[in-house]
């Protein structure tokens, strides 16, 4: 019996194209991979933790390849040799989720030590820019078009404690904002998502244990006041789930959103 089935592009929007996914051994780049595996795509996946080798065997479905690598972002070296070395490979990545990042220390800023600001600048500002660039211009080179989802944060406006976090989160909404005018021209859109409060998972357990460690006006000092205020601050009064992150990736990185470039997505329950 034969399958004459056609692909329904709403069903599968990433059929035929191939999505490079970074900070794939975390939450929200496991959750993401498996959407886009559903979704069709063919997934090339990279972190700087070998974990990242056993997603590809966690992901269910039943077709397309997988391929891991590890590398770190900082790296522009490493970055671009293992983009080429996949293309050179038949393995072109034609969509980018951008999304490896560190939240660094909590901490008034009056108490941050610059070698960590340095830090969470290098990984989640430098970082973007080294695999969005590298990315671009293997697709340019192919003239093929492409699309690219940054991982900002709603961490963008300011949190206390965070100094060094929001600053790099709010400086990825600028970069997303700059390279989709830069790489229009090319045919390359690039969006950003701004997660608030995900959970669960490792960097909600993280900010509701240091929160309440780290003294301020603005959080109680156990977890679970803490939790409860920041819930508190949301108009859905819940977290989202890593789930509901992945499908605003998908839309933008299908072509469902095909005139939407430049643009930060708030995927935050209406927390602003
Ligand atoms: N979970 C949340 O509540 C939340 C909210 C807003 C934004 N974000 C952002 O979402 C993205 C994913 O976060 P997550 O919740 O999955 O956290 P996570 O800690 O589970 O995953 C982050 C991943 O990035 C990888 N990584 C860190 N530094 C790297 C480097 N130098 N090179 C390559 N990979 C590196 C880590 O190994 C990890 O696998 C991050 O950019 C984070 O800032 C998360």
């Amino acid at each position: 019996m034969t399958n004459d089935r056609q692909p329904n592009p709403l069903e599968r929007p990433l059929e035929g194209h191939t999505v490079l996914i970074t900070g794939a051994a975390g939450d929200i780049g496991r959750a993401t991979a498996q959407v886009c595996r559903d979704a069709g795509a063919e997934l090339l996946l990279a972190d700087v933790h070998e974990a990242v080798h056993g997603v590809a065997d966690e992901l269910s479905g039943d077709g397309s390849p997988v391929a891991t690598t590890v590398f770190d972002v900082t790296d522009e070296d490493a970055v671009t040799a293992a983009l080429r070395s996949w293309a050179n490979d038949g393995l072109m990545a034609d969509r980018l989720f951008n999304n490896a990042g560190y939240q660094g220390d909590f901490a008034n800023i009056i108490d941050q030590r610059s070698a960590d600001v340095r830090r969470v600048l290098d990984i989640n500002v430098v970082g973007v820019f080294n695999v969005l660039t590298a990315f671009s211009r293997i697709l340019i080179e192919a003239g093929r078009p492409g699309v690219v989802v940054n991982t900002a944060s709603m961490a963008h406006g300011g949190p206390p404690n965070m100094a060094a976090y929001g600053a790099s989160k709010a400086a990825v909404v600028a970069l997303t904002k700059t390279a989709a005018k830069d790489l229009a021209p090319m045919n390359i859109r690039v969006n950003s998502v701004s997660p608030a409060f995900i959970g669960p998972g490792a960097m909600w357990d993280r900010q509701v244990q240091l929160q309440a460690e780290t003294p301020s006006q603005y959080f109680a000092d156990t977890e679970t006041e803490v939790a409860d205020q920041m819930i508190g601050s949301v108009p859905m009064r819940r977290y989202g789930s890593l789930q509901e992150v992945a499908q605003a990736v998908l839309f933008l990185l299908s072509d469902q959103s095909s005139y939407i470039t430049g643009f930060d997505l708030h995927v935050s329950g209406g927390a602003l």
